[in-house]
């Protein structure tokens, strides 16, 4: 079944594992990953506080914070490394063809 909340927001070939990027899907700033080929999609922004975590580094199967140094677990967005202690929203992906969608949460 199709589902038309999904949006394109990049290329398969934009982002080759583990690199991430800034995207926007809805109102919502979105933390796009291609953890070991696989996508996944987090909120941007840190739980902690504002800092943007598509600025930060993925160590693992983590997205470490540029700010203080906190991390997520990429494919859960559960905290994994202090000061972060509140989990970030996840999206959910899909791969159309050569296109990486996102679903808007709510
Ligand atoms: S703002 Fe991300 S760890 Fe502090």
């Amino acid at each position: 079944m199709t589902d038309p909340a999904f949006v394109t927001v990049a290329t398969v070939a934009e982002l080759s594992p583990g690199e991430m990027m800034y995207v926007e899907v809805g109102d919502d700033p979105v933390c796009l990953i291609n953890l070991g080929g696989e996508f996944y999609a987090l909120n941007d922004i840190c739980t902690h506080q504002e800092a943007s975590l598509s600025d930060g580094e993925i160590v693992g199967d983590e997205v470490e914070c540029p700010l203080h140094g906190g991390a997520f677990e990429i494919r859960t967005g559960a905290p994994a490394s202090f000061p972060v202690v509140s989990p970030v929203d996840t999206y959910r992906v899909r791969v159309v063809g050569d296109e990486v969608q996102v679903a808007p949460n709510g």
